[in-house]
């Protein structure tokens, strides 16, 4: 199949592509999303065969307009209202009880389905454009690092999709934060572009996500991974990914020479990586760490040393992703 490179004074014809049932992947402010109808089961199929994802994968489903809503959900929780009105447009997934209109390819079977209303307003003028509900997980081969970029997806899906509407990098770089107002407490599945600090000034007893990480390629069979695609690997390069400490930039005992580095610094004088991103802060380094992750792979470089970072602000979701990569993941 050839994939079509859409710019973004073309977004209607990408538009009708997905209204036709083909998959077009589009720019967002978390991730590049791999799209389909939502209301279309066959078009949605097709996501999970172009990423190679496990059918037992959710997908979210992303709207322009809240008048969306009630084709796709049964009921809106008081919850998850106020988290509408404080959080969208923007980086948070609601989890809400899902309408029958709603494949159950797309939940996975689940009774429920996560939606997002994204803010890129490339994005809103392609969902607005498509006017059906889209189905989008990251437009990435299932396992490896998210794409933040067109490049990275041609890299990973031309050849399977209809076609990439190419924008800008991705500002946040992170996924959504995908939460659940039905469960009680309210709770974290995936950490992401909106904190649990900013979710807890709106509702105050929302718990964190678990720390629940798979250790195989493998399912996992911890019983209480209330987001599905928790229990797979994810965020892979082919480079070995390996967690260090805040202080230990250059500290590294298994230090090899042909090694990568990406944190925030400072590499002390003499330490000599094949190389190197040193970011200005935790907003840059999350920004940046998956494209870094697909250039140490172009690079050839066989292992990439990452520096921890604290909780604070995407902090968080950055050290889930990291710790996903990761290679180095006690059980
Ligand atoms: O920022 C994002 O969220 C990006 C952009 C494209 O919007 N999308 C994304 O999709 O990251 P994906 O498929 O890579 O991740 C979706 C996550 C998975 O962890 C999945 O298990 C969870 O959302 N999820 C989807 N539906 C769910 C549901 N009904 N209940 C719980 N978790 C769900
Ligand atoms: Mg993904």
């Amino acid at each position: 199949m050839h994939t079509e490179r859409f710019q973004t004074n073309q977004i209607q014809t990408a538009a009708d592509l997905l209204r036709a049932g083909e998959l077009v992947a589009f720019p967002t402010e978390t991730v590049y999303g791999l799209g389909a109808n939502a209301l279309n089961a066959d078009a949605v199929s097709k996501i999970f065969i172009a990423k190679g994802r496990p059918s037992d994968n959710p997908l979210i489903v992303h709207i322009w307009d809240r008048s969306q809503l009630p084709m796709i959900v049964r009921d809106i929780p008081p919850i998850a209202l106020e988290w509408m009105n404080a959080f969208w447009p923007g980086a948070l997934t609601i989890v809400f009880p899902k309408n029958a209109a709603i494949p159950d390819n797309v939940t996975a079977g689940l009774d429920t389905v996560a939606v997002r209303m994204p803010s890129h307003p490339i994005t809103r003028e392609l969902l607005q454009r498509a006017n059906v509900p889209i189905a989008a997980p990251s437009a990435n081969r299932s396992g490896k690092p998210s794409a933040t970029t067109w490049q990275a997806v041609a890299e990973d899906l031309s050849g399977r999709i209809a076609g990439i509407l190419c924008g800008q990098s991705s500002e946040i770089g992170i996924e959504s934060t995908v939460a659940d107002p039905n469960l009680n407490p309210p709770r974290i599945l995936r950490p992401g572009g909106v904190t649990l600090l900013q979710l807890q000034r709106i509702t105050p007893n929302v718990q964190g996500p678990s720390l629940a990480v798979a250790t195989s390629s493998e399912s996992q069979s911890s019983e209480n991974l209330n987001s599905p695609g928790l229990k797979y690997r994810h965020y892979q390069p082919r480079a070995r990914v390996q967690l260090i400490a805040i202080d230990e930039a250059g500290q590294q005992s298994t230090f090899s020479g042909n090694a990568a580095y990406i944190g925030l610094g400072p590499i002390p004088p003499g330490r000599m990586y094949a190389s190197a991103k040193v970011c200005s802060s935790v907003d840059e380094y999350a920004a940046c760490v998956f494209e870094y992750f697909r250039e140490v792979d172009r690079l050839g470089i066989p292992l990439v040393y990452c520096q921890s970072v604290g909780d604070g602000g995407v902090g968080a979701a950055l050290m889930d992703r990291l710790r996903r990569a990761s290679t180095s993941i006690s059980p």
